[in-house]
């Protein structure tokens, strides 16, 4: 599985702000979409283009558009705070929907929402959502868009730890990973440490 960790000052900024214990919901939701931009950024850097001619005020030249645009997948509900940052950059990209809640004490996943479009053979995927912990969440939802024929899929994710990295490459599932940190690991309640504890709850306080 090809992993990319995002080396960039501005995203670095970022992290730490949604890392410290003091930053509160709005502010938590602003960094949040603001270093999804710089992960989307990177996530299409080989995207391939569509290329054409487009007239400017003085003359013909070549113009570009990406040739196909990514379905999105938010996993909610903390990759809810990562889908309008991807959809303003990428204006024509569809979205579909994955819902999943971590039972806290198995800390296995509880899926409660699917949908998406049926067929995901010709379409590129990227799913948000900000934590890669245990990784059984991103797991289930590659398996449901595997099941629908996705073959180019990227995960992306703000913090993850090594036993999600190392669950996705077991998988043998067909995701690359582009993601700002890869943490120390898992704590006994399966929490990334360091981390930036409930990314759901830290975006919209708590259930
Ligand atoms: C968080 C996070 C991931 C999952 C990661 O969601 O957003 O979906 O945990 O953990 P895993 O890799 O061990 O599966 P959570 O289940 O807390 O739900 P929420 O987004 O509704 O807060
Ligand atoms: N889910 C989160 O929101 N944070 C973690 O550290 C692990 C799972």
């Amino acid at each position: 599985m090809r992993t990319e960790t995002v080396e960039h000052p501005l995203a670095a900024a970022l992290l730490t702000t949604l890392r410290d214990a003091r930053t509160d919901n709005p502010s938590f939701r602003t960094a949040l979409r603001d270093l999804t931009g710089i992960l989307v950024y990177e996530a299409l850097r080989d995207a391939p283009l569509h290329r054409f001619e487009v007239r400017t005020p003085v003359a013909n030249t070549e113009g570009a558009r990406l040739a196909a645009p990514p379905l999105l997948v938010p996993v909610l509900r903390a990759g809810l705070g990562m889908v309008e940052a991807a959809a303003e950059l990428i204006p024509d990209a569809r979205v579909g929907f994955v819902g999943i809640a971590r039972d806290e004490s198995t800390h296995q996943p509880v899926p409660y929402l699917e949908s998406l479009p049926a067929d995901l053979s010709d379409m590129p995927v990227f799913v948000l959502d900000p934590m890669l912990a245990t990784g059984g969440s991103m797991r289930h939802t590659l398996e449901l868009l595997a099941a629908r024929g996705a073959t180019d899929i990227t995960a992306i994710c703000v913090v993850a730890a090594p036993e999600g990295v190392a669950a996705l490459a077991d998988s043998g599932l067909p995701v690359r990973l582009i993601t700002a940190t890869i943490d120390q690991g898992l704590n006994a309640d399966a929490y990334i440490v360091p981390g930036l504890g409930d990314a759901g709850d830290r975006q919209f306080g708590p259930r």
